[in-house]
């Protein structure tokens, strides 16, 4: 997957570079400077000594020595003073420039801390917005695989207003469909009530009051409870018909409606496959075999780089077997961005990683 974030301490990740969060001296520190300074063993440190230090905003290289890397790109962050005196701006070019010299130095896989949120204060939220807008950026032009390691994920969401919105979103969910279940469960109580009250009224002949529950007036409550559910069933087989038809009239296979809504909105396959965060090699197989079976998050990750509704992305996703539940978290969290159009699959990775869900894309 080009874009991923993971919860790891970045010492014990293997990349092509492994990005660190310096000071301008070098010179080694705390936090994330001093974990790989540690693991990458003293010739590191000797290395550094002859770079001169380095200017915020800036990077430099050197080699991995012991970490699981070909290189190590050392990078300082500014000080959050506030939010006016330059930070996003520095902290932005620390993300660029580290870009830049993996992609010179031939790199395939590059790690990054969330540079300034420690130590240098910078709010967790907003680093994070910086460092995803660098990462969406250097992707649309370049191919790599970015990881952005999050060390301690509970403050990774904190003071995150999506986060919190996303969070009511989902409780809403969660509240309606337990109403829904009590309200099933109240008609299905009055239906057979119903049914009970039926059997056991004073009957104007002496014949013998009918059993209580005989197993027809049992099946006929449960016909009568299941009137509302039958048409409810209708409706929604109706409603998805339409929705399949909505794609279209023969029994496409997902790869052939895919590639079809691909031409239909104008895309390129570059376009849609790096807007779907899905490596080139994954779109090549999609597109070579008509009976291709994506994982779930492939299919969304689609139906996301396509800008589809919410009825078309549940008959896309139908293609492939899938539906769009009600209450998974994961699916109440790609409704909510889909019904308010955001069709950002870094943002939305962001806020899947922060409920712990998978990510879309591969
Ligand atoms: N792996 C991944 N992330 C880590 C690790 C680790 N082993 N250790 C810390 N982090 C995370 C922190 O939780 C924080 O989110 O890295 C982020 C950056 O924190 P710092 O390491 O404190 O870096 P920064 O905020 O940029 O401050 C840099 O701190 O360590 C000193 O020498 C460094 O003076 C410099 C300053």
């Amino acid at each position: 997957m080009p874009f991923t974030i993971v919860r790891n301490d970045i010492t014990k990740l293997s990349a092509d570079a492994i990005v660190n969060a310096a000071n301008s001296s070098l010179l080694g520190g705390g936090g994330v400077d001093g974990a790989i300074h540690r693991a990458a063993g003293p010739e590191l440190l000797k290395e550094c000594m002859t770079l001169g230090g380095c200017p915020t905003g800036q990077a430099k290289l050197t080699k991995g020595y012991d970490m699981d890397c070909k290189y190590i790109i050392h990078t300082v962050g500014p000080v959050w003073r506030g939010g006016d005196n330059g930070e996003p701006e520095l902290l932005r070019a620390c993300y660029d420039n580290s870009l830049s010299l993996a992609l010179e130095n031939g790199c395939e896989s590059v790690a990054f801390p969330l540079i300034s949120s420690g130590v240098y204060g910078y709010p967790k939220d907003k680093a994070v917005r910086v460092a995803v807008s660098a990462f969406a950026d250097f992707l649309a032009e370049h191919e790599m695989d970015i990881t952005l390691v999050i060390f301690d994920r509970d403050s990774f969401a904190a003071g995150s207003s999506l986060i919190a919105d996303i969070r009511q979103y989902i409780d809403d969910a969660y509240a309606k469909e337990h109403d829904d279940r009590d309200r099933r469960a109240f008609m299905q109580s009055q239906a057979f009530m119903g049914n009970a009250a039926a059997m056991s009224a004073p009957t104007e002949t002496n014949k013998p009051r009918k059993p209580l529950f005989p197993s027809i007036s049992f099946k006929s409550a449960r016909r009568k409870e299941a009137a509302p559910m039958a048409n409810l069933e209708l409706c929604e087989e109706r409603a998805e018909q339409s929705l399949e038809d909505m794609l279209s009239a023969t029994d496409e296979s997902f790869s052939q409606a895919l590639l079809r809504l691909i031409d239909e909105r104008g895309l390129t396959d570059v376009q849609t496959y790096k807007k779907a965060n899905i490596d080139r090699k994954l779109f090549s197989k999609i597109r070579s075999d008509v009976n291709y079976k994506p994982k779930k998050q492939t299919a969304v990750a689609f139906a996301i780089a396509l800008e589809l509704s919410l009825p078309e992305t549940e008959a896309l996703l139908g293609k492939a077997g899938f539906a769009l539940s009600g209450s998974l978290k994961f699916d109440l969290i790609i409704r909510y961005f889909i019904e308010r159009g955001i069709y950002d699959v870094f943002q939305i990775n962001e806020a899947l990683f922060a409920f712990d869900q998978t990510l879309i894309g591969i």
